[in-house]
């Protein structure tokens, strides 16, 4: 297996690493918050984040300092951060890692980046099913707060920020920004229209910064080695930086794998995660979560970071990367993936809510084989009125899977109606001609 630093995971990685605040300490935590606070002008950190390329690891990987750079500058009032913690996509689970087993490393993050935006209370939004993570994020704050490092004061410098753990009720959608502030206000959690943007209308109508569990963990390591050293890492300019890969599916050794940005499907297929679990043949892969467009064993070359992936023809998403044999069915994991975004639909965008039960029902009559071919395009033509018709990216996500294994896999659908119109071909047939 290649060897490359690992920045992330290092610590979880040690034997005996505990996560407490004693062992987070020893290995040099919360000296990027002592280097920083005070020292380096909340602007000039935004500034080196901004030099650093961090882009954000919740799936749409926008540049981080540039969006903390679009908060109003002499904005009088309180402003917000909203720590991601939602996760809830399918195939995706590095930030309960990041958060159970090195918690102050996302604390750090947080209160650096509050810093740097001027905020002096962050939330972390943390999907409800994840009680462990919540317990331990609890308890981590506890210890920061009493060592100095969380609060009023911090450090003696004159500097507030306290952190709220808020546990969701366990929506997909509350992992959308504005549907998650909505939930945060104690409202039903269903995305706001965008502009205005939560940079200047968030949190209570606050300028408001959400960002990813992921990606605020990489902030204490940008301001301890410095924009440059984190800018050279993975594929400049890019997509800097390591990122942390949830292998799962059919492979030897499914789990996160943090690996430099850049490096191919095929290393992190059959070198990180071991390989095929079997002597079937890979048949496909999602590289980015169930969001994004399926990739069939043509792709396995393809680099893993936001440009190469995007022109290949699908997205790095939120990091999952799902790998499937062959003889799996495509038609079968379309309606899975499917049958999860109806049931996550919030119902605000008829397209969304309406479309996504009729593509249900229709795969569910394909794989029943009572499918017939006006099917297929009725399928595509759902799709194309679902996607870019939504208040957010939802719609644009549900459709991802069915467009993809239509366009690779169209045969597998086809075939299943060829067997639906010989099963009904069969059952017309007139009595005694058999
Ligand atoms: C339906 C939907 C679900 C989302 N779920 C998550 C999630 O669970 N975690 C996350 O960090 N971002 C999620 N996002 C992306 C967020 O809206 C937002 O872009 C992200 O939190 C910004 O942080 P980043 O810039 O650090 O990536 C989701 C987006 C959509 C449209």
């Amino acid at each position: 297996m290649p060897q490359h630093e690992l920045i992330l995971l290092k610590n979880m990685m040690q034997p005996g690493y505990t996560g407490s605040l004693v062992d987070y300490e020893k290995t040099g935590g919360y000296q990027a918050l002592r280097k920083t606070l005070g020292k380096i002008a909340p602007a000039d950190v935004t500034a080196m984040v901004r030099k650093s390329g961090l882009r954000g690891r919740g799936g749409a990987g926008f540049p981080t300092g540039v969006k903390w750079g679009f908060l109003p500058k002499d904005y009088q009032g309180p402003r917000y951060l909203c720590c991601n913690a939602d996760e809830s996509e399918p195939g995706t689970f590095k930030d309960r890692q990041l958060m159970e087993r090195d918690p102050h490393q996302v604390l750090e993050g947080i209160v650096l980046s509050c810093y740097a935006i001027g905020a002096e209370t962050a939330f972390i939004y943390i999907r409800g099913e994840m009680v462990l993570g919540a317990k331990i994020l609890e308890h981590a704050i506890a210890e920061a707060r009493a060592a100095g490092y969380i609060g009023k004061n911090i450090l003696g410098t004159g500097i507030h920020a306290d952190v709220w753990v808020h546990r969701g009720a366990g929506a997909y959608i509350c992992g959308e920004e504005t549907a998650l502030l909505e939930s945060l206000e104690g409202k039903r959690g269903l995305p706001r229209i965008k502009p205005p943007f939560p940079a200047t209308h968030g949190l209570y109508n606050k300028p408001t910064v959400v960002n990813n569990v992921e990606t605020l963990a990489n902030v204490p390591h940008i301001m301890n080695r410095g924009p440059e050293w984190f800018a050279a890492i993975g594929s400049p300019p890019k997509s800097t930086g390591t990122r942390v890969f949830c292998v799962s599916g059919h492979v030897k050794r499914p789990g996160n794998y943090e690996v430099p940005m850049g490096i191919t499907i095929r290393e992190l297929v059959y070198e990180h995660a071991g390989g095929m679990r079997s002597d079937k043949p890979l048949k496909a892969i999602i590289p980015g979560g169930a969001s994004a467009p399926f990739f069939t064993p043509a792709h396995l070359d393809v680099k893993l970071d936001f440009e190469h992936v995007a022109l290949a023809g699908s997205m790095l998403g939120s990091g999952g990367v799902t790998v499937m044999e062959e003889g799996t069915s495509m038609v079968w994991a379309a309606l899975r993936l499917m049958e999860f975004f109806y049931h996550e639909s919030c119902g605000k965008c008829s397209p969304c809510r309406e479309g996504s039960s009729w593509l249900v029902q229709t795969l569910r009559r394909i794989l029943a084989k009572r499918g017939h071919m006006e099917d297929l395009e009725t399928l595509l033509d759902l799709c194309k009125n679902i996607a870019g018709r939504t208040v957010c990216a939802f719609g644009d996500a549900e459709v991802a899977p069915i467009q993809s294994t239509l366009k690779y896999w169209r045969q597998e659908y086809v075939d299943l109606i060829h067997e639906a119109e010989a099963v009904n071909l069969i059952k017309l047939e007139p009595a005694g001609r058999h």
